[in-house]
Parts: C-alpha cells; sequence; structure tokens
C-alpha cells in the first residue's frame, strides 16, 4: 500500500484489505449468534455501505437474512450540513422485523438518528446499528452502534466505500488524510 492523492489532498494506509475482512467476519460471527432465527432485515444505506454490505451479508450466510437498499436525500433548502435527511427507497413492510441498519460511518451521528426515527414509525421489532466505522469523538447525538468494526480518530478517511466528493469509493484499502 501506498500513499493516494485525489483533489490535491494526500492520504495515507490506515486499515488493509486483509484486516478489513478479518473484522467484517468478526462481525458476521456476531450477528450470527445475536440473530439466528430472526430473519433479520440488513438495510444498507447507499451510497458508501455498498462494499461493507456486501461483505458483511456473505459472513452471515449461516442464517437466514434478506438486504435492503436505501439512500438518504437531503431535504431541499437545507444547510450544506445535510443533517435532515428523507429516507427513499425502502419498499419493505418493516412491521415486526429485526433491521440491522449497514452504515460506511458513524461520524456526528445525525444521519443515523434521523434514520432511526424514520424506521422507528414503522414499527419494526428492534433495530441494530452496523457501521464500518466510528468516530466516537465527533458525536453529537445520544447514537450507540451495535456491530462496530473500527473506532476511529475524528480525521477524514476514504477507500472502501468512503468517498471524497465521489471519488476514493473502489479503493480496497481505507487510507486517512495525511497532515498536510
Ligand atoms: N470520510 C468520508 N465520508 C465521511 C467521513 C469520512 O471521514 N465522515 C463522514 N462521511
Ligand atoms: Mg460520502
Amino acid at each position: 500500500m501506498k500513499q493516494v492523492t485525489y483533489e490535491g489532498l494526500t492520504f495515507e494506509p490506515y486499515i488493509s484489505k486483509s484486516d478489513i475482512a478479518a473484522r467484517v467476519e468478526e462481525l458476521g460471527k456476531e450477528i450470527v449468534r445475536d440473530c439466528a432465527g430472526k430473519m433479520p432485515l440488513f438495510v444498507c444505506v447507499l451510497n458508501g455501505a455498498f462494499p461493507f454490505a456486501s461483505d458483511l451479508f456473505r459472513a452471515v450466510e449461516s442464517i437466514d437474512a434478506e438486504i435492503t437498499f436505501i439512500r438518504l436525500k437531503s431535504y431541499e433548502g437545507t444547510s450544506s450540513t445535510g443533517a435532515v435527511k428523507e429516507v427513499l427507497g425502502l419498499g419493505e413492510d418493516i412491521e415486526g422485523r429485526t433491521l440491522i441498519i449497514v452504515e460506511d460511518i458513524v461520524d456526528t451521528g445525525n444521519t443515523i438518528y434521523r434514520l432511526v426515527d424514520d424506521l422507528s414509525k414503522h414499527k419494526p421489532a428492534e433495530i441494530k446499528i452496523a457501521t464500518l466505522l466510528f468516530k466516537p469523538d465527533a458525536l453529537v447525538r445520544p447514537v450507540k452502534p451495535d456491530y462496530v468494526g473500527f473506532s476511529i480518530p475524528t480525521k477524514f478517511i476514504i477507500g472502501y466505500g468512503l468517498d471524497l466528493n465521489g471519488k476514493a469509493r473502489n479503493l480496497n484499502d481505507i487510507y486517512i488524510l495525511k497532515e498536510q
């Protein structure tokens, strides 16, 4: 692994492809243990979570599970923080289901907080949160992810689904912004 550059910013290797794969397998085992017999519905939050969701979902092959995909759209007229989001694409009836929201990252927690609030209105049996990355020091909402791949400092990272303005999602490893 070597440094990569996007939009004039330099990033250095942070979490390797093999470390990600090993951790995802462990999370899969935790979910198998907790959710056997519950037919959990994985809810992948596009775009960033798609590589993680793909790997995590296949790490639970020993139990019955389903997956669906949603997208969060900022409401018109909100500030560029994009804190207020609308859920698009949830076709399933989720009443009484065990949901596992699959996120690439929980940063401020604003997005996931809003999402849990919205999904709760449809009366699922329970909502669990699986996030590949968690920035505990950036949290501004009372959010506690159930399955965390890696807790990381409040620094900008890219790769394995995480983007910089749409770029770098296809990097197999995770990279962290270098002090410039
Ligand atoms: N990288 C990419 N996307 C993000 C991040 C990050 O560190 N935090 C929230 N969204
Ligand atoms: Mg992004």
